[in-house]
């Protein structure tokens, strides 16, 4: 089994083939004037060695012209290197006007981002191919960077402000996102997948496919204040398992009872505190401060839809 190493990442996106043209010009430009010195280098040690006690050298005759040459010539390779290089960044260092806008946040040690269609995502970030993306991106910590390597494209983000990157892409692909800047223990783990998609498959995974678009919204939030943890699926959790939860009579600590509605799921983020179901210890934060009244909605909506599988599908499942 031979070790696969790829060279250079994949060319995903509308600049990738530019810079690889520079990076490859550049790289040969330092190969052979490497090759030229050492070979210089290597040349003159023996053709000029000394071959006896009285060999003596000629003093070293050169007038302004050799001077000239060998700071003109450099000079000029130096400067179209840096016109070339300066040329690629600044054709695509402003976005185009229709560029699609999406948010990403990040934070030790996940990314997530937001789409002005309410789609959220945690490290992942699907895009259309061929229209242009424009990220709007900032921190809530510590500065990190995002990096697509396959889209050639990096950009840092800071805490306490915006920065954009934009990138159109070429192919449509699952492609890796890497934090690129030190942001802390597990800055290596801050990574995640780019899935450039075909336009229409991409207008249909936004629209959030055939459950909804609030359910789906509720799913992601879920995700995002990390309420999976506490309310794990399979009961094991320090709160409430949630699935089938919807519509039950819930037993509440000191023997009261209440219905599961939309008013006491939302009461249950808001205010935690006020019906503890009976067995547990009233652990969970409020979140009062954390959600808008919207992001309830979707929450409600999410956890409505965990409907408990159909009998003898949940292999392992307490009846
Ligand atoms: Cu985030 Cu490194």
């Amino acid at each position: 089994m031979g070790l696969k190493i790829p060279l250079i990442p994949e060319q995903a996106s509308s600049i990738s083939i530019e810079v690889d043209q520079m990076l490859y010009v550049l790289l040969a430009a330092s190969v052979l004037f490497a090759a030229l010195i050492f070979g210089a280098i290597c040349y003159f040690a023996i053709r000029y060695r000394r071959r006896s006690e009285l060999d003596i050298p000629e003093p070293v005759k050169s007038g302004w012209a050799l001077q000239i040459i060998w700071i003109v010539i450099p000079l000029g390779l130096t400067m179209a290197m840096f016109g070339w290089s300066a040329s690629i960044f600044l054709n695509h260092s402003q976005p185009p006007r229709d560029a699609t806008q999406i948010f990403v946040v990040a934070k030790q040690w996940m990314w997530k981002s937001q789409h002005m269609e309410g789609v959220r995502e945690i490290d992942e970030l699907h895009i259309p191919v061929g229209s242009s993306v424009k990220l709007t991106m900032t921190s809530e910590d510590v500065i990190h960077s995002f990096s697509v390597p396959a889209f050639r494209t990096k950009q840092d983000i800071v805490p306490g402000r915006y920065t954009n990157l934009w990138f159109t892409a070429t192919k449509p692909g699952k492609y890796r996102l890497f934090c690129t800047e030190y942001c802390g223990a597990n800055h290596s783990g801050m990574n995640g997948w780019v899935y450039a998609m075909e336009p229409k498959d991409y207008a249909l995974w936004l629209a959030g496919g055939p459950k909804g678009s609030l359910v789906a919204e509720g799913a992601k939030l879920f995700q995002d204040l990390a309420c999976i943890k506490c309310h794990r699926d399979d009961g094991g959790g320090r709160c409430p398992a949630l699935r089938g939860l919807f519509g039950q009579t819930i037993l509440l600590t000191g023997g009261a009872t209440v219905e599961a509605d939309e008013a006491y799921i939302r009461e249950s983020i808001l205010d935690p505190a006020a019906k503890v179901v009976d067995g547990y210890q009233p652990l969970m934060p409020t979140f009062r401060d954390r959600v808008s009244e919207e992001e309830v909605v979707e929450l409600v909506a999410y956890i409505k839809s965990l409907v408990r599988k159909p009998q003898g599908d949940a292999a392992g499942q307490k009846p």
